[in-house]
């Protein structure tokens, strides 16, 4: 399966993903990685697999509908299937959700429905759960709402949000690969 991974931030799952396609273990290749941050470190994870980047800025365009237009675009001259995102921050609108429907992926760090949105981790220590974990769902027009495919528990380390973080990561990284797997395999 040819796809592109959309991210934001460092790039953690982004690289995840890669190396496990490298093992021979996800039958996929990443074609392009997009993202709204031109500085943000999975740019420079990317150039280190010497994989594409399509990088924008949401203010230089006048509309969501615009600059995905313009995303749309990059994917399709790149023969793009699945959109995988990967700290991606912005909401994905109607325009790329129609261009490619029940083809986007999320991956979020709570047992959703609990804990949507921004800062999960820190939301659900702050609500003194006793175990939170990943989801990695479909992506529909709302903020982490989409169909789920797949979760994972973890214990949260008391008083030590760092380690709790840690853990959270670590198997995202792991749900992520997994989950794609099964996915492109079915
Ligand atoms: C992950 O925790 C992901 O679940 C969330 O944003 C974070 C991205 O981390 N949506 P990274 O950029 O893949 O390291």
């Amino acid at each position: 399966k040819k796809i592109a991974v959309f991210a934001s931030g460092s790039g953690s799952n982004f690289q995840a993903i890669q190396e496990a396609i490298l093992r021979g273990e996800l039958n996929a290749q990443i074609e392009l990685v997009v993202t709204d941050k031109p500085n943000a470190f999975v740019v420079e994870r990317a150039q280190n697999f010497q994989i594409p980047t399509f990088a924008f800025q949401a203010k230089n365009y006048d509309s969501k509908d615009h600059y995905e237009r313009e995303i749309i675009n990059q994917l399709q001259e790149k023969g793009v299937e699945w959109i995988v995102l990967a700290g991606y921050m912005r909401l994905i609108g109607q325009t790329l959700l129609s261009a490619f429907p029940m083809r986007i992926v999320n991956i979020h760090p709570s047992l959703l429905p609990a804990f949507p949105g921004k800062d999960a981790i820190g939301q659900a220590i702050d609500h003194g759960v006793k175990i939170t974990g990943v989801t990695v769902h479909f992506v529909d027009e709302g903020m982490d709402t989409g169909p789920i495919l797949s979760q994972a528990a973890v214990e949260v380390v008391e008083g030590d949000q760092e380690a709790t973080e840690k853990r959270i990561h670590e198997l995202e990284h792991e749900l992520y690969t997994n989950t794609l797997k099964k996915l492109f395999e079915s």
